[in-house]
């Protein structure tokens, strides 16, 4: 069985309490249950995690690589947070490693500040997906699942 790799960085702890307005009122943890129920319906494996730190998730996307290596990843969600915006570290991880990788985002990033409207991510990832809500998890996977063999 592949796993799918859900990555979240910075703030995504506080979902379901961090501007409600924009991220919805769903937990984190609701996430993960979320996306396990999407992994066990296309046969694949989860592996979940959330970190506040640049480092620890450049240390995860070349974990990722190592299971592609190996046979065993069927892709990457990453929602990378504010580090979408600022991170060439990322960047170079997803390009070093070949991980086949969907940018995610809760809110769609395009209709909020300029900030928020350029990605390091996007020219790294296979594919983006933003402003479905927390539903864009699943979606994410179903995509990967697709894309699997
Ligand atoms: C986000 C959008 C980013 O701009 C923001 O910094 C986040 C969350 C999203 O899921 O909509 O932390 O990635």
């Amino acid at each position: 069985m592949k796993t799918v790799l859900v990555l979240n960085g910075p703030n995504l702890n506080l979902l379901g309490s961090r501007e409600p307005q924009v991220y919805g009122t769903t937990t984190l943890a609701e996430v993960e249950k979320l996306c396990a129920s999407a992994c066990a319906s296309h046969g694949l494996a989860l592996d979940f995690r959330q970190s506040n730190h640049e480092g620890v998730l450049v240390d995860w996307i070349q974990e990722a690589g190592k299971l592609l290596a190996a046979g065993s990843l069927a892709g990457v969600v990453l929602n990378a947070g504010a580090l979408t915006h600022t991170s060439i570290a990322l960047h170079d991880a997803i390009k070093g490693t070949g991980v086949t990788l969907v940018e995610l985002h809760i809110s769609n990033v395009h209709a909020r500040e300029s900030f928020r409207h350029h990605s390091y991510i996007s020219p790294a990832a296979k594919a983006v997906l933003c402003g479905f809500g927390v539903q864009g998890y699943a979606l994410a996977i179903a995509g990967l699942a697709g894309l699997a063999v």
